[in-house]
C-alpha cells in the first residue's frame, strides 16, 4: 500500500497553484447530465472522487470525453438507466447528487445510499424532505434511495439544518419543477453559488444562491454550456495552514480570497501575516504564534473541512486553544494519531482542548479520512524527524498531486510502497 514518507523541519516556501473545487465539481458533474446537449467543464480537479463520479456517469449511459485531465465533455443524451448501481459510487458521499439530477430530468431515480468519509452519521433526511415537497415519492429499499414523481411541482421548503448537499439536490430538482420553489435556511457555501451559476448557464432560473433564501423558477429544459469551476477553498486553506505550521512563506495562486476569509482571520489572530491579492493569498508563518479558539459553522463560518488542519496549526502555537466541531460529531479521530507525534490535545464531546507544544516528532500515523489525512501531512512537515502517513488513498480523494505541490515548496515528501523505498528516502535526506 502506498504511504507518504516525510522528513519534517523545512520551512515551506514558494508558490503553489490551487485546482478546481472538488465539492463544486461533484455537484456540477451530476447537474451536467440534466441536459441532452454537450456540456464542457473546465478547471476540473484530477482527484479520485471526481474520477469515480465520471465513471458512474459513464456507467448510466452518458458519454464522457476527457479533453485533458482538467477538462471534460459530457453528453447525457444516451442515458438509459435512471438506476445508478456502481460499486464505486457507494464510496463517495456525493453520489446523492444523482438523485436530484435524475429525479429533476427523468422524474425517476434509484441511487445507492451514499458512502464517503466516516466523520459522523450523515443523514439525508433534509434531501428527502425536499424531494417529497416537490412531489416525489421516496422510498429506501435494499440500501438505495428510490425517488419517483408523476410531475414535479414547486414548493416552499424550509431546511431544518443548513445542509450543503440538500440545498444543491433540491436546487437541481426545482430547476425542472413547475413553478417557483423557495428554499429557506439554505446553505451559502461558495460551491452552492457555483452549482447555481452552472445550472443558470444551462438555462435554469435560480436567484439568491449564496444567501439564506434561494428562489428557483422551474424551466422545461436545460441546454448545453461551457463552464469553469471555481478554485478549491479547502485545498487553498490547507496550504495556508502549511505555511503557518512550518513557519514558511507560501504564495497560494488561483484562489478567491473572499472564500478564505474565516481562515485568514484565524491565522492573523495567531500572529501570522496574510497578504491578499486579486487571485492569490500569501501566508508568512510567524516564528512564534498565539493560541485562539475556533468553532466550525456553515459558510461564512469556519469550515469543518479545515478543522483538522487548523488543529494541527494551533498545536504549534503558544497557550491553550479550543476547537469546537459543530457540524459533524465524529471528526476528532485523528487526535490519537497526533498524540503519537507528541500532540497534547484532549477531546471532550465536540470540543478539543489543545495545549501548544514546541515541535511534533516524526512517527508512523494513519489517515482516518480525507481532511484529517492532509492535517497529518502538515504535522509531519512541521515535525522533527521522519514520519510515515498511511492510508493516503483518503488524501488522494481530494488533493491533486499533493506530494508534488509540497515538494515544489521545498517539502521532503515521497510516495513509497516498500521498506526498500523508505530506506532509499532516508538515505537521500540524511
Ligand atoms: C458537504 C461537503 C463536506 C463538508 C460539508 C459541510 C460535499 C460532497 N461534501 O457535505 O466536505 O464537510 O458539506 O460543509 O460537498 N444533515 C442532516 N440531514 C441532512 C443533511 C445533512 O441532518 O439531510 C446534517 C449533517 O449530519 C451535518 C450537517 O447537516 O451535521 C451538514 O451536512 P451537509 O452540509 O449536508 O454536508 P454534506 O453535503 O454531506
Amino acid at each position: 500500500m502506498d504511504q507518504y514518507i516525510i522528513k519534517g523541519g523545512q520551512k515551506l516556501k514558494g508558490e503553489v497553484t490551487i485546482g478546481g473545487a472538488k465539492n463544486a465539481a461533484l455537484g456540477i458533474l451530476a447537474a451536467a447530465i440534466m441536459t441532452n446537449d454537450n456540456v464542457l467543464i473546465e478547471n476540473l480537479p484530477d482527484v479520485k472522487d471526481i474520477n469515480v463520479m465520471l465513471e458512474a456517469i459513464e456507467e448510466i449511459g452518458a458519454r464522457v470525453d476527457r479533453v485533458d485531465r482538467h477538462t471534460v465533455k459530457i453528453n447525457a443524451s444516451g442515458i438509459k438507466e435512471v438506476s445508478v448501481d456502481d460499486e464505486f459510487i457507494r464510496r463517495i458521499r456525493a453520489s446523492y447528487y444523482f438523485i436530484g439530477a435524475l429525479l429533476g430530468k427523468y422524474k425517476d431515480a434509484k441511487v445507492p445510499l451514499p458512502g464517503g468519509c466516516n466523520i459522523g452519521s450523515r443523514p439525508i433526511d433534509q434531501h428527502i424532505k425536499g424531494f417529497k415537497a416537490l412531489g416525489a415519492e421516496v422510498k429506501i429499499e435494499s440500501g438505495a434511495v428510490i425517488a419517483k414523481a408523476e410531475s414535479l411541482k414547486a414548493a416552499h421548503i424550509y431546511l431544518d439544518v443548513v445542509s450543503v448537499g440538500a440545498t444543491i439536490n433540491i436546487m437541481m430538482v426545482a430547476a425542472m419543477a413547475d413553478g417557483q420553489t423557495i428554499i429557506e435556511n439554505a446553505a451559502k457555501e461558495p460551491h452552492i453559488v457555483d452549482v447555481a451559476n452552472f445550472l443558470n448557464s444551462m438555462g435554469a432560473n435560480i436567484k439568491g444562491a449564496g444567501t439564506d433564501t434561494i428562489r428557483i423558477r422551474g424551466v422545461e429544459r436545460l441546454h448545453g454550456t461551457e463552464y469553469a469551476i471555481i478554485p478549491d477553498q479547502i485545498e487553498a486553506g490547507t496550504f495556508m495552514c502549511m505555511a503557518a505550521a512550518t513557519r514558511g512563506d507560501i504564495l497560494i495562486k488561483n484562489v478567491i480570497p473572499k472564500h478564505l476569509e474565516s481562515i485568514t482571520a484565524k491565522l492573523l489572530e495567531m500572529g501570522n501575516e496574510v497578504e491578499e491579492y486579486d487571485e492569490a493569498v500569501r501566508v508568512i508563518g510567524a516564528a512564534s504564534q498565539r493560541h485562539t479558539d475556533i468553532k466550525t459553522l456553515p459558510y461564512p463560518g469556519f469550515p469543518t473541512d479545515m478543522q483538522p488542519q487548523m488543529t494541527v496549526t494551533l498545536s504549534l502555537a503558544e497557550g491553550t486553544s479550543m476547537v469546537t466541531e459543530s457540524i459533524f460529531e465524529n471528526r476528532f479521530k485523528y487526535v490519537d494519531e497526533l498524540a503519537r507525534m507528541g500532540g497534547n490535545i484532549k477531546v471532550e464531546g465536540n470540543v478539543a482542548v489543545i495545549d501548544g507544544i514546541d515541535r511534533f516528532s516524526g512517527a508512523s500515523v494513519t489517515s482516518p479520512d480525507l481532511r484529517a489525512g492532509a492535517a497529518l501531512v502538515i504535522a509531519a512537515l512541521a515535525a522533527d524527524g521522519i514520519s510515515i502517513v498511511e492510508e493516503i488513498g483518503y488524501i488522494q480523494r481530494g488533493y491533486e498531486k499533493f506530494e508534488e505541490k509540497i515538494a515544489g515548496l521545498g517539502g521532503k515528501i515521497e510516495i513509497i510502497s516498500s521498506e526498500k523505498e523508505a530506506q532509499k528516502f532516508k538515505f537521500k535526506v540524511s
